[in-house]
């Protein structure tokens, strides 16, 4: 399917993921892993802004499944966010942080937005409604 919502989240998980990568990696040089770092932070923060304020504040879910995603989707927001100070206080003293939390809810995560969550809405979403949070999307994630 072109252009569809899907495929810009999946997108922009492949280039999140490859940020936090990128930051463990540039260890033990603690200035630069600083630097990827806030790009990361930056990047997640605009990537939760558009799912949470774009798609699920203008997607009325029609069944009470749906609404419970959406809310555990939130929640996961605030528990990756969570990870990601904990991370980000470790970088500024200097300190080797643990990585493994974040990975790894990032990819449960992304695996339910990427096989369940997108995939349904790009079905189920009429294509004016879809075609608005596109266009919306794009203005904040820079390709
Ligand atoms: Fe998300
Ligand atoms: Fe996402």
């Amino acid at each position: 399917m072109k252009n569809s919502i899907t495929e810009i989240m999946l997108r922009e998980h492949k280039r999140i993921d490859a940020m936090i990568e990128e930051v463990e990696k540039t260890l033990p040089d603690f200035e630069k892993a600083r630097q990827i770092f806030n790009k990361f932070k930056w990047n997640l923060e605009k990537h939760f802004f558009v799912e949470e304020k774009v798609i699920f504040s203008a997607y009325s879910s029609t069944t009470s499944n749906e609404s419970e995603d959406i809310f555990t989707i939130l929640k996961e927001h605030k528990d990756i966010l969570w990870s990601m100070k904990k991370i980000e206080q470790s970088l500024s003293k200097n300190l080797q942080p643990n990585f493994s939390n974040i990975k790894k809810d990032l990819k449960d995560h992304v695996n339910f937005e990427d096989r369940i969550f997108y995939p349904r809405l790009d079905e189920e979403l009429d294509d004016n409604l879809k075609e608005v949070m596109i266009d919306r999307a794009k203005e904040v994630i820079k390709e």
